[in-house]
Order: structure tokens, then C-alpha cells, then sequence
């Protein structure tokens, strides 16, 4: 682990407006500057970059953050590796935290991994272009199949001699583990596992080398055309996508990302200089996959070989894509061509003008080739519909799926109505097992908030041991729950913004806070706000404050993203309690205010816990009868006077307090 010391150095250190510097041309404008949005695409810039505050955020497309955030986000990098390339940026040196453990020796094994794969990969390339054998057989087939020097180098493409020895002696000589370099697969059983292959480094997101595929040279009926490296730690099939590490940048500003299937494919549209070009390697589109699209885009646009038998079954995992939201088009190539010999055919132009008029979207392309194979054969005419139905109610948003519906009513030659109400029963009954599910944690959540809750204000002290009368069930209505959560998000706010300034001489914000409702914090249910809370509280028990900067740096993605929002967005209140308790306020809460904005906001967060016990407290009278148990109802009669009393005194408070 980077220790606490280093990261809080990398903080104090990295300057937003430089780091964003070497993605996006800055211009100054008053205290902040701007640019054009890296995210996404725009013609005038909306990406709004503040020194004082050391962020940065889209006003288009809500993204951004600290610089270690930024950083996260536009390189795809983990939270470690960010800290990393800051450091490497401004020169800090890593001290790495306390004892060897575990993780540090995952890392340094994972570390190796790496290296014996660049260790590989350089080999195979020095094989390839300085030896003889190398040039007239590796070489020589990349540039007969038209690749051309600098994209040869571009993707590390190199050749494995036949011998079947000199890899693994090289290793040897290097100093690697015989384990290791056998778990990667690039040795096997003793020999080196590529033999007379020419060779396709795979890199991750970042560039590092993590496996690798060979291609054999002639046709060979014995041998497969493609042998890869073992799926490893480092390596996993489904998770990758051959070229992301090339295309990345470029799919994020096309917005969009063209999928195609293999290694070659890939590297010949890169050459045409089409590069937001990636594979998936000859295997269905995974789950995986699909996420890390669209960590760059939405819009993917998949090419098929005009005589790939597998194009039907390949078009029902589509399903998938369409789950996640994504919008996807289909563009199927000329018979007997794939994407690498179609654009060296017809050339770069004719290529990105045949994509452009062939793409086609999905679901209709999927209904155009089903309907062909069906014709007029009426059974299979209804499972075509059927399959296009349930397509459909796959996707998430509903004016999509309408346009859809219409379409193909249309072109199916069927009721709009009889399509509308089948997508809606399978999308009802979709949105039904997701709310059940969801409905049940809640109420798992809410429950175990409520047993916890150990309210100081709520009489307990005569409770009878008899008294079987345990909590309401709090089955709860869910406006409550916003409510609750509203008024937790509102403390969370004022600790992230203001904890650590002065409330008066002798308290900061946060220390404030705690004195005055310390008691109840464990009673916090939303995440994150709960888990800020439950830091700050740590904090102040050290004597120490947290800055913003603490929050928009955050390790934890969930508390990043609220730190911005609550960093960058005028703070709206409620319209819920604005209404119910008659508040004559709609202001944005000016920075200044803060003093004022912290009573009101504990206030408010007192008025809706003692509103909950009310509540709490009704109930249980209600469910208990006045002659059998008298002195309990009493007792509760007594109870609910006091909160009554305390709601009114907390209300008046504020309809004075409030400007
Ligand atoms: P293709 O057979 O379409 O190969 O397989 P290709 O990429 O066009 O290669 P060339 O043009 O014949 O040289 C597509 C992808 O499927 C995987 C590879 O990733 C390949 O790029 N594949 C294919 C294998 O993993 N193993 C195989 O035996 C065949
Ligand atoms: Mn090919």
C-alpha cells in the first residue's frame, strides 16, 4: 500500500489545472478555466476547471473530479495506479506502508508476471526483425499481408523461432522463475510454447503486456491457426479486448467504438487510420467486454464477415448489450471479406463510407435476417416475433423502445397495439422481479435501522420486560425513506464542504455537529453518507478536521462522486419539507452561510428523527390494547406528548431561524 504520508504529499502536490493540461487545452476564464470536455463530445467547451478548488467537472456531461479522479477516469486507471502516475508526474517518491503483507507480495508477483511478458514480447520482436530466419519468414508475411513498418511496431508484432528452446533460455539467462514464466503459458512442459508463430502482443487499458497470440504461418489442418498464452492472473479472456490500449482515446472522441473479430482486423483498420477499432478476439461478446466499452461510449458498431455462418447465433447474445443500454449497429461485411481484406480492397474512404451506409441498427437488422429465413412459414414467423419482442423489452428506456415498436409494426406487418402490449408484459414483469428484489433489501435495510436505532430522546426507562411489543414493522412508506436520506445527504454536506472551519472560537463545523447529535450518527442508514459521517466522527475523536480535498480524493468511487456534487452543484432543498413546514426559502445556500446553514440543517435532521419516533410511537400504540396492558399505553400516551412538544419547538426554531 502507498502509505498515508505519500498520498496525502500526491494531494497536496497535484495541480488540477496541470494535470488536465496534458489531456485538454485550457483557457483561463475569471478564477477558472476551460476546455473542451474529454468525456464527450462537444463543439463548445464546457469543461470547467477550478484551481481554488482543485477540481475539475463537466457541465455537459457531469464528469470529473479531483486530479487523482480525472486521472481515474480519463486513463481508466484504479485509484492506486492514479496515485502512481501522479507521483511519476511531480516527482514524489512512493513509501510503500508498513509490513510486507500480502498484497504488496501479490503485487511484486503480479509485477513479474509483467515483466517476463515484456521480456517475451521484446523477444519475440529482436527474433523478428535481427535474425534471418525472422526477417525472411516473420517479417515477411506482416508486410505481404500490407502492414506496414510503424504499425507493425505500433502493436509489438514480433515472431517466435521454431526451435522450440531459445525463449525459454533467454528467460533463464534473465533470471526468471521457472514458475512463472510457466503459469504464463509463454514455456510449456519445458519448451517454449510458441513455435514458428508470428506473434500478437495483448495489452491491457494501461499498455502493459499481458498475454499474447501466435499465428501459425501456412495453413496446417493439424494445427490451430490462433494458440494463445494461459489464462492467468493477468490474463482473462473474456475481460479483454485486443487493441482498447490503441483505441481508447479514439472511441472516446468519435464516441463510439467498431467491433470486429480478429487480432488482424484490428491492426489493418488501424493502419487505414480508422484506430477506434477493437476485437473480441474470435469469442461471443462477454459482459465484461460490453462494461468496458462503455466506460468510453455508448454507441458500438459491430462488423460481421459477410459469410460468418455464426452471425444469427452471434446476434442473440447481442440481448446483452442491449440490457446495459448501449446502442448498437450492425454492419455486415461483403461475402467472403473480413474488415482487414475488405479496407486494403477498396481503400480507407471507400471503407468508412460503406460503414456509413451499411449500419444498420440492431434489433432491425436482427428482424430483416429472421424475417428472410422465415418467409412466409407462419410458426417460425411467430417465434421471429416473439425473439424481436423480447429484444425489445430488454431495452431500458422506454421512448427507444416505442420508436422500435413502431418500426417494426411496420415492417412486420403486425398491430402496433398487439407489439406494444407484449413488450409491456415482458417488460412489467422485468421491472416487477428487479422491484421485489429491491423491495426486500429495503426493507432488510430499513428494519435493521430501525432495531439499531438507540434513540436518547425515547423513554425506555419503564419498560417491562414483558412488553412484547417489538419495533413496527417499518415496511415503510418510501417518501419517508427519501426524506431521511435528503436530510442525511444534508449533514454529509456540511461535514465534506465546511467541517473543518470555525463554527466559533473554540468548535469547528464538525465539531458542532457531533456535540449536538452525536448521539443519533449511528442511525445514519444512506450510503455514502453514512460512511462519511462514521470517518469524520473518527476524525474529530483524533482531534483532527478533514478538508474537501480529503473527500474529493477519496479511495471510495460513491464518496468521490458526492464530494464533487456537493462541490459543484447549487445546493437545492428539499420541496418535501420546504412545503410541510411552510419554509420560505429556495435560495442556494451561499458558501458564506455556513454558520446558518449548519443549525438549519441539524435542526431539520432533529425535526425528521423525531417525526420518525412519532411515527414510531403511534404505531405502537395502535397495536397495543388499552385493557390488557394500561400502563404501557400510558406510558407510550406519555412519550408521544414529549415528541409532539419537541416537533413543535424544533419547527418554530425554524420557521424563525429561516431568512
Ligand atoms: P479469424 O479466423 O477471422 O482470424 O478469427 P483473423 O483474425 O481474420 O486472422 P487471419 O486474417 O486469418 O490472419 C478471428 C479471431 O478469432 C481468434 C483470434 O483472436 C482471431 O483473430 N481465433 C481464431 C483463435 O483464437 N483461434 C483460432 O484458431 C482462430
Ligand atoms: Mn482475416
Amino acid at each position: 500500500m502507498i502509505s498515508q504520508k505519500t498520498i496525502a504529499q500526491i494531494f497536496e502536490t497535484a495541480k488540477i489545472e496541470e494535470v488536465v493540461g496534458d489531456f485538454v487545452n485550457l483557457k483561463r476564464r475569471g478564477v477558472n478555466m476551460i476546455g473542451l470536455c474529454p468525456f464527450h463530445d462537444e463543439k463548445t467547451p464546457s469543461f470547467t476547471v477550478s484551481p481554488t478548488k482543485n477540481i475539475c467537472k463537466c457541465f455537459g456531461c457531469g464528469k470529473g473530479g479531483s486530479p487523482v479522479n480525472f486521472l481515474m477516469e480519463v486513463d481508466n486507471l484504479t485509484y492506486p495506479e492514479a496515485l502512481r502516475v501522479l507521483a511519476g508526474k511531480y516527482g514524489i517518491e512512493i513509501e510503500e506502508d508498513g509490513n510486507p503483507d500480502k498484497s504488496k507480495e501479490q503485487r511484486q508477483h503480479q509485477e513479474s508476471l509483467y515483466l517476463i511478458n515484456q521480456f517475451t514480447k521484446d523477444f519475440f520482436i529482436d527474433q523478428m526483425n535481427n535474425t534471418d530466419i525472422g526477417k525472411s519468414v516473420g517479417l515477411h508475411y506482416f508486410k505481404d499481408r500490407g502492414f506496414r513498418e510503424e504499425i507493425i511496431e505500433r502493436f509489438g508484432l514480433g515472431y517466435a523461432p521454431s526451435d522450440g528452446k531459445s525463449l525459454m533460455h533467454g528467460l533463464d539467462k534473465a533470471g526468471y522463475e521457472k514458475t512463472f514464466y510457466e503459469k504464463l503459458g509463454v514455456v510449456k512442459n519445458g519448451r517454449d510454447f510458441f513455435r514458428g508463430r508470428v506473434m500478437f502482443p495483448i495489452h491491457n487499458l494501461t499498455g502493459k503486456c499481458i498475454g499474447f497470440g501466435g499465428r501459425i504461418l501456412k495453413a496446417n489442418k493439424k494445427a490451430p491457426k490462433y494458440v494463445n498464452s494461459s489464462e492467468a492472473e493477468i490474463y482473462n479472456k473474456s475481460k479483454v479486448l485486443y487493441g482498447m490500449y490503441f483505441a481508447k482515446n479514439e472511441i472516446r472522441k468519435k464516441d463510439e467504438c467498431i467491433l470486429v473479430e480478429g487480432y488482424t482486423d484490428t491492426i489493418s483498420l488501424h493502419q487505414a487510420g480508422i484506430e477506434n477499432v477493437v476485437a473480441s478476439s474470435g469469442t461471443s461478446l462477454t459482459i465484461e467486454q460490453i462494461r468496458l466499452i462503455k466506460r468510453f461510449t455508448p454507441n458500438i458498431k459491430i462488423l460481421y464477415d459477410g459469410d460468418a455462418a455464426g452471425v444469427k447465433a452471434a446476434l442473440r447474445g447481442l440481448d446483452l448489450v442491449l440490457e446495459q443500454d448501449l446502442n448498437v449497429k450492425v454492419v455486415l461485411l461483403p461475402e467472403g471479406e473480413d474488415p482487414d481484406s475488405y479496407a486494403q480492397s477498396i481503400g480507407t474512404e471507400a471503407f468508412v463510407k460503406y460503414l456509413d451506409e451499411k449500419a444498420t441498427d440492431f434489433i432491425l437488422f436482427k428482424m430483416k435476417l429472421l424475417m428472410e429465413e422465415a418467409k412466409d412459414d407462419p410458426v417460425k414467423r411467430s417465434d421471429l416475433i416473439k425473439d424481436i419482442v423480447n429484444s425489445i423489452s430488454k431495452i431500458p428506456d422506454p421512448i427507444k423502445r416505442s420508436v422500435y415498436i413502431r418500426e417494426c409494426a411496420r415492417q412486420l406487418d403486425v398491430g402496433e397495439k398487439v407489439l406494444i402490449n407484449a413488450v409491456n408484459k415482458n417488460v412489467v414483469g422485468n421491472i416487477q422481479s428487479r422491484q421485489r428484489q429491491q423491495e426486500i433489501n429495503e426493507r432488510r435495510a430499513n428494519r435493521n435501522a430501525f432495531d439499531e436505532a438507540g434513540f436518547p430522546i425515547e423513554d425506555h426507562s419503564n419498560d417491562t420486560s414483558d412488553d412484547e411489543f417489538g419495533p413496527p414493522d417499518a415496511h415503510s412508506d418510501s417518501k419517508e425513506f427519501q426524506t431521511i436520506g435528503f436530510q442525511e445527504k444534508d449533514i454529509a454536506r456540511i461535514l465534506v464542504n465546511f467541517g473543518d472551519r470555525e463554527f466559533n472560537e473554540d468548535k469547528t463545523i464538525a465539531q458542532f455537529i457531533f456535540a449536538n447529535i452525536g448521539e443519533i450518527l449511528d442511525t445514519f442508514e444512506t450510503e455514502p453518507y453514512k460512511a462519511i459521517v462514521q470517518e469524520y466522527l473518527e476524525a474529530v475523536k483524533n482531534k483532527k478536521s478533514l478538508s474537501p480535498q480529503h473527500f474529493l480524493n477519496h479511495q471510495d468511487q460513491k464518496i468521490r462522486d458526492v464530494a464533487l456534487n456537493f462541490n459543484t452543484s447549487p445546493y437545492e432543498y428539499s420541496p418535501g419539507w420546504l412545503k410541510r413546514f411552510n419554509i420560505t426559502t429556495s435560495q442556494p445556500v451561499p458558501d458564506e452561510n455556513f454558520i446558518n446553514d449548519t443549525t438549519q440543517a441539524l435542526m431539520r435532521f432533529k425535526l425528521e428523527k423525531v417525526k420518525e419516533l412519532c411515527e414510531q410511537n403511534n404505531d405502537r400504540i395502535k397495536a397495543i390494547s388499552m385493557k390488557d396492558h394500561p400502563e404501557t399505553v400510558k406510558r407510550y400516551l406519555q412519550v408521544q406528548m414529549k415528541l409532539n412538544g419537541m416537533r413543535k419547538e424544533i419547527t418554530d426554531q425554524l420557521n424563525t431561524v429561516v431568512p
